[in-house]
């Protein structure tokens, strides 16, 4: 039993408080993509009519692969449920997350949710973050949002691909990913990263997920 194994049990599991009529946000990657096929699954068996809002064109990729019906969040007043991974989960709850680049969609989602439902392996379960923190920043605002970072304690490091060139996002920025150390206060240091001239969001969310599932070793898994 692995990690895998652990996520679709839990992907399948999730898929509880998906409601017929419901409005459901697709995050993007792995945890994502393991709940979205289910979603397939079950749309198919139940008859459901679920409208899909995807973040990312990997997701949507995946859910027009499954029949999934999707719309764009600027066609929604609201979004019922988003399902989604994280990065790393700290002991307030505070998640970051980014590390394929969509933060920005996923984090209009949240804003949009009724109910979040975040699903990770729990090697990224921590006290306090550790890990880079992305931050998506308009092209031009490169050398100013990574002064302002500086200034903050941190240091900003350009997304890059295998070959040297930059990561663009889907919105064609680029992506910061920034060093704190160990963050201690996630809250003021995301609403610092936010206010900077240039920085389109960062990856510490302040909506806070209301069920977190975490994916264990021996192929099962806890619900916080
Ligand atoms: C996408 O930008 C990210 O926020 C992902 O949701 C996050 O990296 C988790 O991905 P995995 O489920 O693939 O670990």
């Amino acid at each position: 039993m692995t990690y895998d194994d652990a996520i679709l049990a839990l992907s399948n599991d999730a898929l509880r408080f998906v409601k017929d009529g419901h409005v459901v946000g697709l995050g993007s990657g792995r945890a994502a993509t393991a709940l979205v096929k289910s979603l397939a699954k079950l749309i198919k068996l139940k008859n459901y009519s679920i409208k899909g809002v995807p973040t990312s064109l990997q997701i949507k990729l995946i859910a027009e692969k499954g029949g999934i019906p999707l719309v764009e969040a600027d066609q929604v007043d609201y979004i019922d449920i988003v399902f989604d991974g994280a990065d790393q989960i700290d002991s307030q709850k505070y998640v970051i997350k980014g590390g394929g680049g969509a933060l920005l969609r996923e984090n209009v989602l949240f804003s949009l949710a009724k109910k979040v439902v975040v699903m990770a392996d729990k090697t990224k379960f921590v006290k306090n973050f550790t890990i880079k923190i992305p931050v998506e920043v308009h092209p031009l605002a490169r050398n100013s949002v990574t002064n302002s970072i500086n200034k903050l304690g941190g240091s900003a490091n350009l997304r890059t691909l295998d070959r040297g060139y930059p990561f663009f996002t889907e919105n064609g920025n680029i992506i910061l990913d920034c060093d704190f150390g160990t963050v201690k206060n996630p809250k003021i240091l995301s609403q610092k990263i936010k206010q900077t001239a240039g920085v389109l969001e960062s990856g510490i969310f302040l909506r806070k997920p209301d069920i977190i599932y975490k994916a264990k070793e021996n192929g099962k898994f806890d619900i916080i």
